[in-house]
């Protein structure tokens, strides 16, 4: 508990503090009693210090809603938007403070001591821009000199390469296809002037990850990005047993291992990254991908614990679960083609969470998804819903 307070406070000055806590009541307590409990005929909400009532009041409360729901988030993540748009709000208010009183009170004097915080209120967030959307500090200075990136060879993993280089570190690329890798080195030497080793290696062979361990062991791993992975669509008698052994062996064995060699030298250096990247399929059961899923769910629990774990001995550990990206995933998996995000968008998404959070949905509808098919739906029903949406990408033959 107290960890995850000092978690949810840290790095803002306490009066943000106060006004985060404040939109949060706001949006989880206030608003939805408002808006579910409260009789119409009670019902009253004062905009630009006009009083609304009844039906016109009950109307308007989902915006009051949004409104805070949005103000919540902003200061929980420090958004850049959030500033001149937190000013302006508390300026409608400081406002509707002065307006309120002297329409509805006859009274200049309490519309005036009203106005007087919410004016100081206002001006302060006009001037704390600086605090929202502060730059994040480069991998490099935050982490160490190297990473290691599984999977390099094509989509997200090539991605979170080109990202990681851009932000000076040199980088260890590795997977089977030797010519691909060789490729994007040369592509990250010459754009980004930094260091790259590439390691040819099979994660799917039982040894592949010590192997791989063995062949970076001279070099100081300040990031280690977990992504190599695949799925295979179909039902699960008609996969081949092998294929799906691979597959827990890339998707779970691999990262599993290189966690557990790579992290101590985090530790002895005090800080470090280890990024999972999992699914938002490991966030239920997916009927025509059951091991995939299932995959994935190890994924995000072991990160998940290692977050909380680690954090505080410095090192930050983060599961990033994209939905559908446009790779070679779906081919590789056999899927029918369908449309997704850019792997840019996905790494974009891990890298600004890194460090903040123990996992991040990449894409507001992912994530609305992922939780709304966890959360809601019993899980009876939640299965057959899953099969739909994949039966839909997985071919007849193979259903
Ligand atoms: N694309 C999506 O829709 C999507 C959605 C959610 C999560 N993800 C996850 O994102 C990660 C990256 O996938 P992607 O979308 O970028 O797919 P991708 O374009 O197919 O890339 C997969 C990478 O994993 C490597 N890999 C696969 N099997 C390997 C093995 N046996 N040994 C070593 N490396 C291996 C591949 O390299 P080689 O073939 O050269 O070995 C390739 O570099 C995976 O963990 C995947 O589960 C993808």
């Amino acid at each position: 508990m107290q960890a995850w307070l000092r978690d949810l406070f840290d790095g803002r000055p306490t009066w943000i503090n106060a006004l985060m806590v404040f939109c949060a009541y706001m949006t989880f307590v206030y608003v939805p009693w408002d808006l579910f409990v409260k009789p119409v005929a009670e019902d009253e909400e004062v905009w630009l210090g006009i009083l609304f009532t009844g039906w016109a009041a009950k109307v308007t409360t989902p915006f009051h809603w949004a409104i805070y729901a949005a103000g919540f988030h902003g200061f929980h993540r420090m958004r850049s938007w959030m500033w001149p748009w937190a000013a302006v709000y508390a300026g409608t208010v400081a406002f509707g403070m002065l307006v309120w009183p002297i329409l509805y009170r006859d009274s200049f004097l309490v519309g005036v001591v009203a106005f007087i915080p919410f004016a100081f209120l206002t001006r302060a967030l006009w001037r704390a821009e600086t605090l929202f959307g502060a730059e994040r500090v480069p991998l490099r200075e935050r982490y160490g000199e190297w990473a290691l990136v599984t999977g390099a060879s094509a989509g997200i993993g090539a991605a979170f390469a080109r990202a990681l280089a851009r932000e000076g570190m040199s980088v260890v690329l590795t997977a089977r296809r030797r010519d691909r890798l060789e490729a994007l080195a040369a592509e990250l030497e010459k754009n980004f002037s930094v260091e790259t080793r590439v390691v040819e290696e099979n994660l799917a062979i039982a040894e592949g990850a010590e192997r791989l361990v063995r062949a970076v062991s001279d070099l100081p791993i300040a990031v280690l990005v977990n992504n190599a992975g695949f799925g295979a669509a179909g039902r699960f008698d008609k996969l081949q047993a092998e294929r799906l052994r691979d597959m827990v062996t890339v998707n779970c064995v691999a990262p599993m291992v290189l966690t557990r060699r790579i992290l101590p030298r985090m530790r002895e250096e005090g800080k470090g990254a280890v990024i999972f990247v999992g699914s938002v399929a490991g966030r239920q059961p997916l009927p025509l991908h059951g091991v995939y899923s299932a995959t994935k769910a190890f994924d995000l629990f072991l990160g998940e614990s290692l977050y909380a774990e680690q954090r505080e001995h410095g090192i930050d550990v983060l599961v990033v679960e994209p939905g559908s990206t446009e790779t070679e995933f779906h081919d590789v998996a056999g899927e029918i083609p369908h449309e997704g995000d850019s792997p840019e968008t996905v790494v974009e998404d891990a890298l600004e969470a890194l460090g903040h959070q123990p996992s991040v949905v990449s894409g507001w509808y992912n994530w609305l998804r992922a939780n709304a098919a966890q959360r809601i739906p019993p899980r009876s029903l939640a299965v057959h819903l899953a099969r739909e949406y994949t039966e839909r990408q997985t071919p007849e033959d193979l259903q």
